[in-house]
This record gives structure tokens, C-alpha cells and sequence, in this order.
């Protein structure tokens, strides 16, 4: 049941039987101030002045042919034209109940789209880094979401595994075989080792070159160089998969789709734009020259597909991945998480996809790109002496302070229980900071703000989801099977309802706009309406009517089990007791 929806379709429909405004749009807004109802649809301004009328007897004619009878309770002109929507209380009431007895919420499925989600892509040469961090958990928490809403979704792990760089690292880790060295061992820092390859590369003598021709021997096939190259790129997503496992998220081996694969189909990509004439030579090198984002100056915007000399890139690559995600996966959306600094690159990369055939036209492609995470100093995220932090050690560090956090409380937990909520707790913290700001941004991390149980953080969301479930063991209920007839009476039980039935509006905000940040402060809205609620409705006190007591218990129900679900989605697991 989508409410905005409904009330949406039923102006809608009102419109239609006006003359005149058939096709005229219908707005509505969600309304902040429960005193004038819950929604405000707005439309009757635009009409008047399309009709030349008056607003306000337009709003009076919509309102005489608009059908809400069963939703509404009452509706309100206001101001120059506004109808104001306040929803009935027996009709949410109903509406929760059915929600509740539903494993979906009453999310219902939309009809299934291919999605093709590319998140996390970490550069194999190097250690995954906090970049990565933002790329694996916004992708996947996105990915969640449209799965949940019933589409087919692939991920695909875009893993920087190909390129010059791989020349000097294959070469370094063939000595240090030959020093009989295991694979793991030489492999097990790639901070370290990376820097090894590069001071090698810029000092020794005759290093360079051998990196070098083994770029080339790679690039050509070589089944030597495809050894060592396959030896070092398994190693490295083996460091990748236990950052994907301490994470908690649903990134397979399968999903890995790196650079490397699609090296085959490069040179037809190339070879078909320059046949259509997209591509030209410029200064030795193959580009495409898109005049739709020339400069003040009227240059048009370069793109090279292959280098002079031959070569191809990163910007190739993601014109193979377009038209084999667009072509063979048949994907109706591709979207992609990268940093922002790579916007320009995809702003470009889908002009050239699209003039060359390389996309579906019916493919949309959809870069969301996402700020930096900055250290307390305001600058990029690094360690105290400046190095890249790993993310490994970011995690365990995050589980560890949580550990110190909860051994402080009085829980009553045995050892092993707060260890796994520490770890729940830990995790879900450092991933909940990052989702919950607006992705686009930049953000400051703070270990403080972050792990605290007040505030917009996972550890109270969690604390809200746990407290639920003790009222209920403290009531000798089943939660996972309990329901009962709502009553809504107080306003605060009319807030957190209307709430709870806003949980699917949520959750298409962060479809349509790739932003989990949405669903984020929706659960802090719930938990904190939940609170109030808790404060002004007592459940478990003695004297509380037996209805109305399991009328409440069934609204906190439907809180825990859609923040239990609004936190899967994002990744974050919850727990029964903390
Ligand atoms: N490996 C790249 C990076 O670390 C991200 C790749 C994203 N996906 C793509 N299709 N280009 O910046």
C-alpha cells in the first residue's frame, strides 16, 4: 500500500472529471504539520490560472468530485487553493494491521526491470581503501533496495585488475617467487608490496623495461605473464572478500566482473565507431570529439578510446561494459557508484554510447557519484603519518570501540553475546555514518558521533529495534507472531501509523535517486516518533485496557519489523538484546 500514491490517483482521477483539467498535473506534498492533515495536494493553483479561474473554486470543484471517502476524514481548503488530506485514523488502522500480517510490509513489487548495479570496483594493485568503502556500501544498500522492489538485479564488481601498472607488479612478484617466496606471504601488504614494484620501477636498472615488456606480453596473451598476473589478482580479491565479509555485504565471487574481462572485446569497439566515423585520429591517438560538451571557447570535449601507439583504457573498458551490460545482460538501467571526480568520464562515456549504438536506447545509464570521507581535519581521510588507511583495520577498529562501549553498560550479557553485538554494533556504525548523509556530498568521519546511542546513528536504531523486542519478552509475547486489532486514538499513535505506512515512499526515494540516505533519516524519523509515542502511551501499565494495550504493542510491532527490514536493506544487522 503506497499512500502517497493512492491519494495521488484519486485527484488524479477528480482532474479527470473536470473539464478541462483532464491532463492537468496533480502534485501533492507530504505535509509537516499533522493540524492540517497528512498530505496537501497543490494543484489547483496551476489549474486556475490555466482555466482562468478562481483557485479556490477550482479547489472547492475538485474537492466536490474527489473520492477519499474510506481514506480521509476530512478535507480542507486553505489558503490560496492548498486541500489539505487528513487520513482517517480506522483506515490506518487497518492499513497497519494488514502491513503487519505481511513479511513484505505491504511494499509491493514492481514491475521486474533489469538493473545492473556496478559498485565497490576496487583497484587491485593496491590495498581497498575508504574510497572503496563508500563505492561497496552505497552500491549495495542501492542494490538491496531495487532487489527488494521485485527487479532482477546483477552486480557487477568493475575490479581494476588490468593496466601498466600490473606490468611492474608482475614483475617484482616473479623475483620474489624465484626467491621462493609463497604468493600469500610476498602479497599479504599490497600497500607494501606496490611501493616495493615502484621504487624498483623508478631506480633499478633495466627494471622498467622488463615491466614494460611484460605489459605488452600480458596484453598479447602470454601465458607466463597471465600466470603471475592471475597469482597476484587472486591474492588481492581474497583481501577484498575479507573486507566484503567483515562488511556484511551481499557482494559474491561471481559478481566480479574486472577490467580484465572485457580486454577482448576491445578493439571492436574501437574498430566499430571508427567504421561509423565516431572516432577520429587526434595527435596519434584514437578519440571521439563531443561537441555537446565543448568548453567557453566552443572546443569540443576529447575522449580517447585507444592511445597512440596503441593501447587501449579505462574509458574503453567502460564502452565494452556498457554495450555487454546494456546488449547481453539486457539490462533497462545501468548504474554505477564511483567517486565524483569521475562524473565528467561517464557524462562522456554515455554520449559516446549513445552515438555509437553502444547502449539501448530504452538503457538508462546512471552515474552516482558520491563525496570524499575527510579526516577530523577536514582533508582526506589518512593516517596519522599520512599513509592510506586500510579498511581492514578501519573495521576492526570500529568493533573494537564498540566492544569498549558496550562493556561499559550494565547489559547483562555473557561474554560472547556482547562480542557479537559489538561486532553488530561496530559495523553497522561506520556503515550507517557513511549512508546516512547525502551521498553527493563530502563528510567528516568522527568515531564519537558515530558509535554514540543518541542521535541519528545505527547503535540507536539498533537500541530502538532491541527495546521493542524486550517489551515484548518482558509482556510474554511472540513477536514473530503477534497481531491485534489497532485502535488509533492519540495523536502520537496517528504520527507513528501514518509513519509506518510511509516506509515504502522511502524506499522508492532511494531507487529513483540512488540515495540510501533517504531510507536512513526515515528510520530515525520512525524511531523517534517511536520514542514519543513510547513516552505518552503506556502499554505494559496497570490499568491499560486489554485492546488498547495490544493495539500499542501491534504499532511497536510494525516499528521493530520495519526497522528490521529498513536495516537489512541497508546492510546493518539488528539484534534481539543489546
Ligand atoms: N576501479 C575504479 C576506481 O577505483 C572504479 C570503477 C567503477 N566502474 C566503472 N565501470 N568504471 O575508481
Amino acid at each position: 500500500m503506497n499512500v502517497f500514491q493512492l491519494v495521488q490517483d484519486r485527484f488524479k482521477q477528480a482532474l479527470a472529471k473536470i473539464e478541462g483539467a483532464e491532463n492537468a498535473p496533480a502534485p501533492l506534498a507530504r505535509s509537516n504539520r499533522p493540524e492540517f492533515g497528512e498530505y496537501q495536494f497543490n494543484g489547483a493553483m496551476a489549474l486556475a490560472k490555466m482555466l482562468k479561474q478562481n483557485p479556490r473554486q477550482i479547489a472547492q470543484q475538485i474537492l466536490d468530485v474527489v473520492e477519499l471517502d474510506d481514506v480521509a476524514e476530512s478535507l480542507e481548503i486553505a489558503g490560496p487553493g492548498f486541500i489539505n488530506v487528513k487520513l482517517k485514523p480506522q483506515w490506518l488502522a487497518k492499513q497497519v494491521e494488514t502491513a503487519l500480517s505481511d513479511a513484505r510490509l505491504s511494499v509491493e513489487k514492481e514491475p521486474a526491470k533489469t538493473v545492473v548495479v556496478d559498485l565497490s570496483a576496487p583497484n587491485l594493485a593496491k590495498e581497498m581503501h575508504v574510497g572503496h568503502l563508500r563505492s561497496t556500501i552505497i552500491g549495495d544498500a542501492v542494490a538491496n533496495v531495487i532487489d527488494f522492489l521485485g527487479h532482477n538485479v546483477i552486480r557487477q564488481n568493475h575490479m581494476g585488475d588490468w593496466g601498466t601498472q600490473f606490468g611492474m607488479l608482475i614483475a617484482h612478484l616473479q623475483d620474489k617467487l624465484q626467491a621462493s617466496e609463497v604468493a600469500t606471504t610476498a602479497l599479504s601488504d599490497l600497500e607494501d608490496f606496490y611501493r616495493q614494484a615502484k621504487v624498483r620501477f623508478d631506480e633499478e636498472e633495466g627494471f622498467a623495461d622488463r615491466a614494460r615488456a611484460y605489459v605488452v606480453k600480458l596484453q598479447g596473451g602470454d601465458a607466463e605473464c597471465k600466470k603471475l598476473w592471475q597469482q597476484f589478482i587472486d591474492v588481492s580479491i581474497l583481501h577484498s572478500e575479507e573486507v566484503y565479509k567483515k562488511l556484511n555485504v551481499n557482494l559474491k565471487h561471481e559478481d566480479i566482473m574486472g577490467e580484465s574481462a572485457y580486454n577482448p572485446m576491445l578493439a571492436d569497439v574501437v574498430a566499430d565507431l571508427k567504421q561509423q566515423g565516431i572516432v577520429v585520429e587526434s595527435q596519434g591517438a584514437q578519440a571521439v570529439f563531443l561537441q555537446e560538451l565543448a568548453n567557453k571557447d566552443g572546443e569540443p570535449s576529447v575522449f580517447i578510446v585507444e592511445k597512440s601507439g596503441g593501447g587501449f583504457l579505462y574509458s574503453t573498458t567502460d564502452l565494452a561494459a556498457m554495450k555487454y551490460r546494456s546488449f547481453e545482460l539486457g539490462a533497462d538501467r545501468i548504474i554505477i557508484f564511483t567517486d565524483a571526480r569521475q562524473a565528467y568520464h561517464f557524462k562522456q562515456a554515455e554520449l559516446v554510447g549513445r552515438k555509437g549504438g553502444l547502449i539501448k536506447e530504452s538503457t538508462t545509464y546512471e552515474h552516482g557519484p558520491f563525496g570524499m570521507m575527510l579526516g577530523k581535519d577536514g582533508k582526506p581521510f589518512k593516517t596519522r603519518t599520512g599513509g592510506t588507511v586500510k579498511l581492514v583495520e578501519l573495521l576492526d577498529e570500529a568493533v573494537e570501540r564498540a566492544e569498549k562501549l558496550l562493556a561499559e553498560r550494565d547489559s547483562g550479557l555473557t561474554a560472547q553475546e556482547q562480542k557479537e553485538i559489538a561486532r553488530k554494533v561496530g559495523i553497522g556504525a561506520i556503515k550507517y555514518a557513511d549512508l546516512s548523509k547525502n551521498r553527493t556530498t563530502d563528510y567528516i568521519f568522527n568515531w564519537d558521533t558515530m558509535l554514540s546511542f543518541e542521535g541519528d546513528t545505527a547503535p540507536y536504531l539498533q537500541y530502538a529495534y532491541t527495546r521493542i523486542k524486550s517489551i515484548f519478552r518482558k509482556a510474554g509475547l511472540d513477536a514473530s507472531d503477534f497481531n491485534a486489532t489497532v485502535i488509533i486514538e492519540a495523536a502520537q499513535e496517528k504520527a507513528l501509523a501514518v509513519k509506518l505506512l510511509q516506509f515504502v515512499e522511502a524506499i522508492n526515494g532511494v531507487s529513483a535517486n540512488l540515495t540510501p540516505h533517504l531510507l536512513c533519516s526515515y528510520l530515525y524519523e520512525l524511531s523517534s516518533l517511536f520514542m514519543t509515542f513510547y513516552e505518552a502511551c503506556p502499554m505494559l501499565k496497570d490499568g491499560i485496557p486489554e485492546e488498547t494495550k495490544n493495539s500499542r504493542l501491534a504499532l511497536s510491532l510494525l516499528v521493530a519489523n520495519t526497522l528490521q527490514k529498513g536495516l537489512d536493506l541497508l546492510g546493518i544487522e539488528t539484534m534481539e538484546k543489546m
